[in-house]
């Protein structure tokens, strides 16, 4: 091939060449231009709004496409294509955080189904419905550790704990990733908010974080360099402040660890308007200064601030960035540009939308995905329920469509949604059923109590269907009072002062503080927010057609007082003092709670060896049994605990999970790898691995086992 010729649109020749190549040819300005991301369409995102940006250049590097057809991205795309000098096609980007139209449960809910399988499935329906929409990247998933339920973002990611917010990272990414890529129903998956934005102070958006190094490497950093393992495109550099440096001007966080010594070489986005909001956090003085400081720590693409638009070429010239490192950026973005296939492939297909959204087997995926979210926090044996003859389903979720979706819903669409209403009904056939909002979310308005009572007395069981509305959690919803509101318990009062039994069913983005609404009902239901297809997992929770199987992935605090609180905490000084005074300091349900109306009984743990090198790797198995009267799904956690080491382990830490069906009368053996160097070694505030010689104890379920170190 002449030297003039573009090997850079030949698919034939190895990628790093191609992006070479192209590089090679890209002036400044167009190098400048790429590092930008804009908006393309109608802003549905209630956080970001009014700044669609008019006139968008053909050499844009990215764009976040709010359409849910094809035609505006093409048309955009064929700009790009045709009227840029070097053909550079577009990447478009969407929040599809639980699913595109199709809306799966909340991705806290999706992770109580402790079935990472279930919710990779989930995540390449996503994939295919946003592809074939006209979207290669999604800006998901959140695997951001977070342990105070006031912040509204607890919604959208996996919980409190670090390992498990790794693996249903790389799950996520699995099912948006494909295969390769460059199929035709993948797209570039985006870990983020890189990094430490759950540790936001008393659950604020957007604050400060105070985030010790040891902390970092311990709980933070974790989720990230585990699901970079699964091949994540990109990452999402965050807005908190991290002890004094923000995430999106973190040399340290963004360069020397996720690059030199995690060797990533995928794409860098800034989170919306991160880099401007640095002058905010007082580290920048100007807009100017603020880009300077994001690309040099090492974000590639500027998400909406219009600082690389506006002032990198300058700093190019002022030596204030250096070329390579513009280059490099450059570089990663067009690598994914050509990993997705989008030299080749740049424009969506054409399809119809009916077939393109809510398939068959894709509703299939989200109504298993809602049903194993759910988690059963109480019950007395009212459920499941036994020859109801009358029920009485009320409360403001009981009738109710957008609020199912929760947060972040994609363009999941009202008419689409099950209500529970119309579940119930579906299910309990022979069951006569009377239904009565009784009151709203929140408010006064006590007009409604009398037909709620009158149809509580009507009834055997009352069903309440009762907790938050879908936008009080997710971004920019922080709530200091995260108790039921008292509307809704003030219905409660009533309805039980009646004394029929009563089934609390609810709907909540966040552990809740639900107080005197556990002593006041017989059965409690966590559904979360399950999405389009979750009334019909209720009913059949409520009918015994589904035993339930979710158990909790963040701890629900007995009351507002004790945030934070979560289960791998470090020991006290004193194990029989320092608890609250003026109530228990134990938590309302802990994290991995969640009641099956089975019953498993654990045999004693076994290990391959007992006395273990570093280095090696030992199996722990043990038995489960389902010794009660219906088949289920039981979820085994094996926890290590380091009784002491130089520097202090957590009481306990999650390292495996594995679910699994039991039928009824059944045993099942679960086994579980350990390596001793990964998972019963620790790092220190530097990220530097130790294996100390001593005691380690294995914990599964009530049952106990010491492994010792040489
Ligand atoms: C959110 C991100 C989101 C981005 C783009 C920001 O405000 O923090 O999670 O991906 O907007 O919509």
């Amino acid at each position: 091939m002449k030297p003039t010729e573009k090997l850079y649109t030949d698919p034939t020749v190895p990628l790093d060449i191609r992006v070479e190549d192209l590089l090679s040819r890209m002036t400044v300005e167009e190098k400048v231009i790429q590092l930008n991301q804009y908006t393309l369409g109608t802003n549905d995102i209630e956080n970001n709004k009014g700044v669609e940006v008019k006139n968008i250049p053909a050499e844009i590097g990215s764009l976040i496409y709010f359409g849910t057809e094809p035609e505006l991205r093409n048309r955009m795309q064929r700009h790009a294509m045709e009227n840029s000098r070097l053909g550079i096609p577009i990447l478009f980007g969407y929040d599809a955080i639980h699913g595109f139209r199709t809306i799966f449960p909340i991705p806290l809910a999706q992770a109580c189904s402790w079935n990472p399988a279930l919710v990779e499935q989930g995540c390449s329906i996503t994939a295919q419905e946003t592809k074939q929409s006209g979207i290669d990247w999604t800006f998901s998933p959140m695997i951001d550790v977070s342990r105070d339920p006031r912040w509204g973002r607890v919604a959208e990611g996996y919980g409190e704990d670090p390992y498990a917010n790794a693996i249903f990272g790389q799950a996520a990414v699995r099912g948006y990733q494909g295969k390769k890529l460059d199929d035709s129903i993948s797209i570039a998956a985006c870990l983020k908010h890189y990094v430490g934005y759950g540790a936001s102070e008393a659950g604020r958006d957007y604050v400060y974080t105070e985030i010790s190094r040891q902390t970092l490497w311990d709980t933070y950093l974790p989720p990230y360099e585990i699901s970079l393992r699964s091949g994540a495109a990109s990452l999402m550099s965050s807005f908190n402040n991290i002890s004094g440096i923000p995430g999106s001007a973190n040399h340290y966080t963004l360069t020397e660890i996720l690059r030199n010594k995690w060797g990533f070489r995928g794409l860098v986005v800034s989170d919306w308007g991160a880099v401007l909001q640095l002058i905010n956090q007082g580290v920048a003085k100007d807009l100017k200064e603020a880009g300077k400081l994001a690309l040099n720590a090492g974000v590639d693409i500027d998400m909406m601030s219009h600082s690389y638009d506006k002032y990198l070429k300058e700093l190019v010239a002022e030596k204030e960035v250096e070329p390579t490192v513009l280059d490099e950026s450059v570089r990663r973005l067009l690598r994914l540009k050509f990993q997705l296939g989008l030299f080749e492939n740049p424009y969506t297909p054409k399809t119809e939308a009916s077939a393109r959204f809510r398939r068959t087997a894709s509703l299939q995926v989200a109504e298993e995905l809602s049903a194993q979210s759910m988690v059963l926090l109480k019950n007395d044996g009212t459920l499941p329920l036994h020859a109801v003859k009358r029920l009485a389903v009320i409360g403001p979720m009981a009738n109710n469509d957008h609020d199912m979706l929760g947060c972040w819903w994609g363009h999941g669409e009202d008419k689409d949604i099950h209500k529970l209403l119309d579940g119930i009904t579906d299910e309990l056939k022979k069951t006569e059923i009377r239904y009565a909002k009784g009151c709203d979310f929140l408010g006064e308005d006590e007009s409604g109590f009398k037909e709620a009572l009158q149809a509580a007395k009507w009834a055997d069981v009352v069903v309440m269907c009762m907790g938050e509305k879908g936008n009080w959690s997710g971004e920019n919803n922080s709530h200091a009072d995260i108790t039921l509101p008292q509307i809704q318990q003030r219905l409660m009062q009533k309805i039980h002062a009646i004394g029929k039994k009563v089934i609390l069913v609810l709907a909540n983005g966040r552990p809740l503080v639900l107080g005197s609404a556990v002593d006041m009902s017989n059965a409690i239901l966590e559904m979360w927010q399950p999405g389009t297809d979750g009334a019909s997992a209720v009913a059949g929770i409520l009918s015994g057609r589904i035993n339930p199987s979710g158990k909790l992935a963040m701890t629900f605090p007995y009351s507002q007082g004790q945030i934070p609180i979560y289960y791998n905490r470090r020991s006290s000084a004193r194990s029989n003092q320092g608890f609250y005074k003026d109530m228990t300091s134990e938590p309302l349900y802990s994290f991995a709670h969640g009641l099956s109306y089975t019953h498993y009984s654990y045999g004693e743990l076994s290990a391959s060896k007992t006395t273990l090198s570093k280095g090696e790797k030992v199996k722990v198995s043990v038995s489960v049994t389902n010794d009660g009267e219906h088949d289920g799904m039981e979820t085994v956690f094996l926890y290590v605990s380091d009784p002491y080491s130089r520097i202090s382990r957590p009481v306990k830490e999650l390292k495996r999970f594995d679910k699994r069906m039991i039928r009824k009368g059944e045993t099942e053996n679960f086994e579980f790898i350990l390596d001793v160097n990964r998972d019963l070694g620790f790092v220190d505030d530097q990220g530097n691995l130790f294996v100390e010689a001593g005691e380690v104890k294995i914990c599964i379920g009530d049952k106990k086992l010491s492994l010792e170190i040489k």
